[in-house]
């Protein structure tokens, strides 16, 4: 068996990220909406940086403009992880997005992306669970906006609190007030932090934020002793090799740290966060790691299995995902 056909779980995937550019471009042509300068010649998503990157997928996402096209989103975004093999996916999904943090707007358009993955969850055996997110570089009021979303559904389907964006806008303890409404919601929590902002980056998120997971994290492998404290903490790292080699976060596969990381007993687990925009898929990804760092089987079924140990979702739901994970079961 090849490893890129192993079942899979997949914690960090944005849900606007995973649009196909041919799914976006369909949706604004019905609309009416001019974003051609978002696209290259080939059809495929152009920017020139990260920083572009979150003005295009803003742009990209501006198509998305009633809970129905978040439905067909949704069921565009799981054919694509159920194909790779992923048997459970939590994907980040921002009320920004969804009806500009208006509660009852945001609970339509929740509705509607339960409802695709309730169709996907029949058709193909994934099963999908959500992380409200809000979006750091639009600031601290909105996140806390956000926060009264995410608290307003928290359950057994919205299972998380994070944040994206862009990483080098203010500080976590401007986001600390919105983080404590989403834990005395029960949510599990999670925050992007040592994609661009540095190893201090992933220490100022611990102290103050106190994530069980942090987005991306492999920065702190400039700081050994942050990495012993990642390992010790048990932090799980949302790792997304293949989204920071192709944003020039490290200039190659060899030159990224999760093997390093991994070596070292933090716990790494693999995703894709935006595939379509970084050309992957899951499939991918773990070809390329096989590939670079020899991997076997059974290093992808441990991390299989730290992702769904880590997974924000009730302890039922996480037997029925270990279950699948077991040869012949997928
Ligand atoms: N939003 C979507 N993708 C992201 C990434 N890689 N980093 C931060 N915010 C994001
Ligand atoms: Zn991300």
């Amino acid at each position: 068996m090849s490893v890129a056909d192993l079942p899979k779980v997949e914690l960090h995937l944005h849900l606007e990220g995973g649009a196909p550019p041919e799914f976006i471009r369909g949706l604004a042509a019905e609309k009416k909406l001019d974003i051609a300068g978002i696209f290259n010649p080939d059809g495929s998503y152009a920017y020139r940086d990260f920083w572009h990157f979150l003005d295009v997928y803003e742009a990209a996402t501006s198509a998305l403009q009633a809970p129905e096209d978040f439905h067909r989103l949704t069921l565009a975004v799981l054919e694509q992880s159920a194909a790779n093999g992923v048997v459970y996916c939590e994907t980040f999904l921002s009320p920004d997005f969804c009806g500009g943090r208006d509660v009852s707007a945001w609970k339509e358009y929740l509705h509607a992306i339960q409802e695709a993955a309730e169709t996907t969850e029949k058709t193909s055996g994934i099963l999908l669970r959500g992380i409200v997110t809000p979006i750091r570089h639009f600031g601290p009021e909105k996140a806390r906006e956000t926060a009264a979303c995410a608290q307003e559904t928290a359950g057994d389907w919205i299972v998380g609190f994070g944040i994206g964006g862009d990483e080098m806008a203010g500080r976590p303890a401007d986001f600390a007030y919105a983080f404590d409404m989403a834990r005395e919601a029960g949510l599990g929590i999670t925050a992007h932090a040592g994609e661009w902002g540095g190893a201090q980056s992933v220490a100022d998120t611990l102290d103050v934020l106190n994530p069980a997971r942090i987005g991306h994290g492999v920065q702190a492998i400039e700081d050994p002793a942050l990495v012993d404290r990642l390992a010790e903490r048990g932090t799980v790292l949302e790792c997304c090799p293949g989204s920071n080699v192709f944003l020039g976060v490290f200039p190659s596969w060899q030159d990224h740290p999760i093997k390093n990381l991994r070596d070292r007993g933090v716990a790494v687990t693999v995703s894709t966060d935006d595939p379509p925009f970084f050309h992957t898929t899951m499939r991918y990804e773990y070809n390329r790691l096989a590939e670079t760092f020899g991997w076997e089987e059974k290093d992808f079924t441990a991390i299989n299995t730290a992702a769904a140990k880590a997974a924000f979702c009730d302890e039922d739901t996480r037997n029925r995902v270990m279950k699948r994970l077991e040869p012949d079961n997928a």
